[in-house]
């Protein structure tokens, strides 16, 4: 009888302890642990090594030697525009334009992508034309929507510290790339001594150590309540993460996500190995299925490389045309996919965003789900854990 009756005391106070708000405390908290053990054990908790060319060693002096190129506008037909015009280190390596201003005010079509961790990247633009960062310095140079000039113009430049076209004259930047291309390259100033340079600073511009690194290191407190929920949903039903793939917050891959882009100017035929794709509306940005022959297909109209995620919080306005100010309405878009409200203008929605995949929003999840991602799309703000060494100052240029 006494024996029962202790029993069914027992019984009482671990139901007792079961539904006490520390142990409902414990419910969701347990969940955070089991995925966070499986976002580590499957993308890991830090970055792979950096990957660096073997014909490009980083040194150094050629980490200077980049930066200076990269900050240098001399290096422009105009005279005011450097790379760090569009790419701007405190704005996300990025710039605050919709689409970026070249010499004399020239515009491309596109909105400038950032920098941050583009040294882990397969693909470089929203269309993946070129692979490494040494080839994609080369273009910058010498668009006309950008700086506008001739690689014989920089290197004559570089070579005495005369812009040709402005005819400004600066001995300190001849000493200074006189020195540094003597101590780097033997001396030779060249397209590829250049972009190899500038291409070795951009592999310092890495991002690490957010909110959310700290966190899968073990870190609870790293990251807010809102942001541990927007988490759950960007690793869960939200399915960000399938393309948005840890630890760079891509798969360096091309998906069709719907984001139209007016005012394009497409040519109406597209061949690709033989195949003729028709049906573009004018005003519609090819993306991916646009790099041509034996690269893409048909199938790849519409398409455009995952961005990054890093430090995506300075580097408004966002996606491939600039479209959404805000964080916010960037995930609207993706809200209004999910519930059937937009269709691409061209080609098929990827079937990772494909209605029923995402249920943002009113679509089945809580009315907070858009407003805790965008918390925690601020959690993948990091610190720069590379940077240039310390050594002679470049040239201060104007
Ligand atoms: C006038 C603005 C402007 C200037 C100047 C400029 N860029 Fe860009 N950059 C852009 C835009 C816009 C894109 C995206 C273009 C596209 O995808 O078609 C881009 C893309 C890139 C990318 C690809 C990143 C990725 O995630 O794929 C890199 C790297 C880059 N630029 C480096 C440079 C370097 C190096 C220079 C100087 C030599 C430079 N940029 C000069 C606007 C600019
Ligand atoms: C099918 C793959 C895919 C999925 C799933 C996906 N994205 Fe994207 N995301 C992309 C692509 C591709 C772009 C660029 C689209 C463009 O510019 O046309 C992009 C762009 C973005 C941008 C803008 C970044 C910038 O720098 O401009 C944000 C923010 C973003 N996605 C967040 C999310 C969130 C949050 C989710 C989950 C709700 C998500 N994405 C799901 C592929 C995907």
């Amino acid at each position: 009888m006494k024996k029962s009756w202790l029993a069914s005391l027992a019984v009482v106070l671990i139901m007792a302890i079961a539904l006490s708000p520390g142990a409902a405390k414990q419910g969701p908290s347990k969940d955070l642990d089991t995925l966070r053990a499986k976002i580590r054990s499957a993308f890991g908790a830090d970055l792979p090594p950096l990957p660096v060319p073997p014909n490009n060693p980083q040194t150094p002096d050629k980490v200077r030697l980049g930066e200076a190129l990269f900050f240098d506008p001399n290096l422009s037909k105009c005279g005011t525009i450097a790379c760090a015009s569009c790419h701007v280190p405190e704005l996300g390596f990025s710039d605050e334009q919709q689409i970026s201003d070249g010499c004399g005010g020239a515009t491309g079509r596109r909105n400038s992508n950032t920098v941050y961790n583009t040294a882990y990247l397969s693909h470089m633009f929203w269309d993946g034309r070129v692979q490494t960062l040494e080839e994609q310095a080369l273009g910058p140079v010498v668009d006309p929507a950008e700086m506008a000039n001739t690689w014989d113009n920089v290197i004559a430049y570089l070579n005495t510290g005369i812009q040709p076209v402005s005819k400004k004259e600066s001995p300190e930047a001849k000493k200074f790339y006189q020195q540094y291309f003597q101590s780097v390259f033997g001396g030779e100033i060249s397209s590829t001594t250049v972009t190899k340079a500038i291409a070795s600073y951009e592999r310092t511009a890495v991002s690490f150590d957010s909110p959310y690194d700290r966190w899968v290191k073990g870190d609870d407190n790293a990251l807010t309540a809102e942001q541990k929920k927007g988490l759950t949903v960007f690793f869960g039903r939200g399915n960000c993460a399938a393309c948005h793939v840890p630890p760079n917050f891509t798969d360096s891959d091309f998906h069709n996500s719907g984001v139209s882009n007016a005012g394009f100017e497409t040519p109406e035929k597209f061949a690709h190995n033989g195949e003729i794709c028709g049906g573009i509306p004018k005003d519609v940005d090819p993306g991916r299925g646009e790099v041509g022959f034996f690269r893409s297909s048909c199938s790849d109209l519409g398409k455009f490389k995952t961005p990054t995620l890093r430090n995506v919080e300075l580097s408004m306005p966002y996606m491939h045309n600039g479209k959404f100010a805000t964080l916010g309405k960037a995930l609207s878009h993706y809200e209004e996919l999910a519930k059937g409200k937009i269709k691409p203008v061209v080609g098929a929605l990827d079937p990772k965003l494909a209605k029923g995949i995402i249920q943002l929003g009113a679509g089945g999840g809580s009315v907070d789900d858009l407003k805790n991602i965008v918390e925690f799309l601020k959690a993948l703000t990091g610190i720069q854990i590379e940077s240039p060494p310390a050594g002679v100052a470049p040239p201060a240029l104007k």
